[in-house]
């Protein structure tokens, strides 16, 4: 297949770009920075500035476009910054969708990332079809989610996939909590009992391959573990898993004064539910925050531990 992923220089395109290319995908990968990619050999650099609706020609029909475009939300949530994380997701959107309804051939699949910062931060458990909230996260996802509107009239299958934060060694959110706590500065984060919704980077990566390849897929799908934890469970399990103890407390005040608005990232609750996914007993490799955390953090302890859950 041809895949083309816009914003596929970052995170989780990396992880991506590698698990298509083993199965021997083509990619095209749209950056604005094409100097600073390493190229693999299945994969062509096209330059794309994220806002022009006519990409420069590419060498075969698109069956897959995949939309990661987007600047990192982990900054000062200033009026400007704001403007800029939602600039830089609507833009591209917008872009690619229309280049999808004009080009000649249009691509079979269009897959949206989107966030679970979609739901109102509540401890009740959120499912697909459930409203949206109305914080700045959950006002961007909606509008995110909103410039795809057109391709329902299309033929092209659209699939938007509301991501949790994706656990990885070398990446956020895990990676500065992991350093910290292997550095005897584990701590609690405000009072604990806020749930955290989350995913392993197999699992999404996983899930991603089976919505290109499963046409029945389409619509909203939330794309997170199916077992949310209280924040007190993720850091105390890290803790154990790291032997080191977790005896630092970030009150809620503390984490307001030093982020802001964007506290709320990690002070809300995320309770979020995979329930499309598990009613199509989509079998989760890591559906468990210890084995999760123990692959990530101690792969070689992990190896005869994991076994499929749904
Ligand atoms: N990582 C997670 O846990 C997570 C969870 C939920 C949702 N998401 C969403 O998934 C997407 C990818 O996440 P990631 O962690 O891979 O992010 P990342 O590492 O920061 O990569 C984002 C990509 O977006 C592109 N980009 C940034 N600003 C842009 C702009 N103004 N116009 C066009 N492209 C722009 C960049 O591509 P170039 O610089 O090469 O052009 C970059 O490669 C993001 O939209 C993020 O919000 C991520």
């Amino acid at each position: 297949m041809h895949i083309l992923i816009a914003g596929g220089s970052g995170f989780l395109g990396s992880y991506l770009i590698k698990k298509c290319s083993s199965h021997g995908d083509q990619i095209t990968l749209l950056t604005r920075n094409p100097t600073k990619i390493d190229a693999q050999p299945s994969m062509k650099v096209v330059y794309w500035d994220g806002k022009t609706v006519k990409l420069p020609p590419l060498e075969k029909p698109v069956d897959v476009v995949i939309n990661l475009c987007g600047l990192s939300i982990a900054r000062r949530w200033s009026a400007q910054a704001k403007k800029q994380i939602h600039n830089s997701r609507i833009e591209p959107s917008k872009a690619l969708v229309k280049w999808c309804l004009e080009v000649e051939k249009g691509p079979k699949t269009f897959i949206q990332i989107s966030g679970i910062d979609y739901y109102d931060m509540t401890t009740m458990a959120c499912k697909e079809n459930d409203p949206a909230g109305n914080t700045f996260l959950a006002r961007l996802a909606k509008d995110w989610e909103a410039t795809t509107k057109p391709l329902d009239k299309s033929n092209t299958r659209l699939i938007i996939a509301r991501l949790a934060p994706v656990l990885a060694k070398t990446h956020p959110p895990l990676q500065p909590i992991l350093l910290s706590t292997q550095c005897f500065l584990g701590a609690m984060i405000g009072p604990g009992s806020q749930y955290f919704s989350w995913i392993h980077h197999e699992d999404f990566t996983t899930i991603i391959i089976k919505m290109i390849k499963e046409q029945s897929i389409r619509g909203t799908y939330n794309v997170c573990s199916p077992y949310p934890i209280p924040y007190a469970t993720f850091i105390k399990t890290l803790a154990t898993i790291c032997h080191r103890p977790a005896w630092l407390t970030m009150p809620s005040w503390l984490m307001k004064t030093l982020l802001g608005e964007m506290a709320s990232l990690v002070l809300d609750s995320r309770k979020v539910l995979p329930e499309k996914l598990l009613a199509a007993e989509h079998k989760f490799k890591y559906p468990e925050i210890q084995q999760a955390l123990t692959q990530i953090v101690k792969p070689e302890c992990s190896k005869n531990s994991t076994n499929n859950h749904s």
